[in-house]
């Protein structure tokens, strides 16, 4: 059949309109960061001489603006901070990780817990290295929190106006060990048996919460009612005391050490960042100094 003048034109026009969104589709794929699509996803352009722009491609990413847009960067040196809150940190997640695949697999009663680990241990696909890597990771957990601590007090970071922080630190450090003991019972097998069971004897000490500690029976604490008994939920390390064990290891603490961790951050980018190394003053700075 034959075309029409008018309707050959309508095909052109058809043919010409498809030709430019194609090759207008080409170009953006091209430079993409001319696309509306980029720009809806990157509100800022990045462009490397730009400071300002630098800073606001960070302040704008929800991801990237956790971290300052500015850092010193001497404060950031693996030799200054030796990376041991990061890595502490970084223990928290796997252990959080990994104990949430392990809760898949363990009931937190005397008839299975010991069955649960076994059960992890010989026939659960990965289940020995699952138990072992958050039993390492707890392990290393403790060593990293005591080292941070420690190159904290090296480097003096505790001081103005740092003092809030260290305070926090010592609350994670407390949370941490609680961390470890709580989980010590949970296989329910002989070493963790007797480790809580020391652990909660000396609880009985306790100064005015304890029944044989300083002023506590004076205050009516009897060993049915002392922080001994509220630990074990009884006076004995048995069904309870697992249970309980396993709710403060498994929720309350993991959420608690989590909200203090958030202040614990927040709070180093408020006190002006990582401390940083003292200033480095050169010898002609030093002249100056002391002909003042
Ligand atoms: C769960 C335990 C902890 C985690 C995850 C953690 C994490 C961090 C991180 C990531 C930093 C940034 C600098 C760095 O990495 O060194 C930091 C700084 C700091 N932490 Fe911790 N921390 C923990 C426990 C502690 C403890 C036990 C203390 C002291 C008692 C402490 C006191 C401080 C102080 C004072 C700073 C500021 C240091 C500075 O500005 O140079 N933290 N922490």
């Amino acid at each position: 059949m034959e075309r029409g003048p008018e309707e050959s034109r309508g095909v052109t026009e058809l043919a010409e309109k498809a030709r430019k969104e194609i090759s207008g589709l080409v170009e953006d794929l091209k430079q993409p960061q001319k696309t509306q699509l980029w720009k809806s996803v990157f509100r800022v352009k990045h462009e490397r001489s730009d400071t300002r722009n630098r800073s606001l491609g960070v302040l704008s990413n929800v991801f990237l603006h956790l971290h300052p847009a500015r850092i010193n960067r001497d404060a950031v040196r693996y030799s200054y901070t030796w990376g041991m809150g990061g890595i502490s940190f970084y223990l928290f997640l796997v252990l959080t990780f990994t104990g949430v695949m392990l809760m898949f697999y363990y009931h937190p009663t005397k008839v299975q817990a010991f069955r649960d680990v076994l059960y992890l241990e010989h026939d659960v696909p990965f289940g020995k290295l699952l138990r072992n890597m958050h039993r390492w990771a707890a392990h290393l957990m403790i060593i990293t929190v005591w080292l941070h601590m420690f190159r904290v007090v090296l480097t003096g970071s505790y001081k103005k106006p740092r003092e809030f922080n260290w305070c926090v630190g010592v609350i994670l450090l407390v949370l941490t060990l609680l961390l470890s003991f709580t989980g010590y019972l949970l296989p329910d097998d002989q070493l963790g048996f007797w480790a809580v069971t020391v652990g909660t004897n000396m609880a009985r000490a306790t100064p005015l919460l304890g029944s044989e500690g300083p002023f506590g029976p004076e205050l009516g604490m009897t060993p049915f009612n002392d922080v001994r008994f509220a630990l074990l939920g009884g006076s004995i390390v048995d069904a309870n005391a697992l249970l309980r064990a396993y709710i403060w290891h498994c929720l309350a603490i993991p959420i608690i050490a989590a909200v203090f961790m958030g202040v614990h951050f927040w709070r180093v980018r408020k006190d002006g960042g990582i401390s940083g190394p003292a200033p480095v003053v050169l010898e002609s700075e030093m002249k100056v100094e002391h002909s003042r």
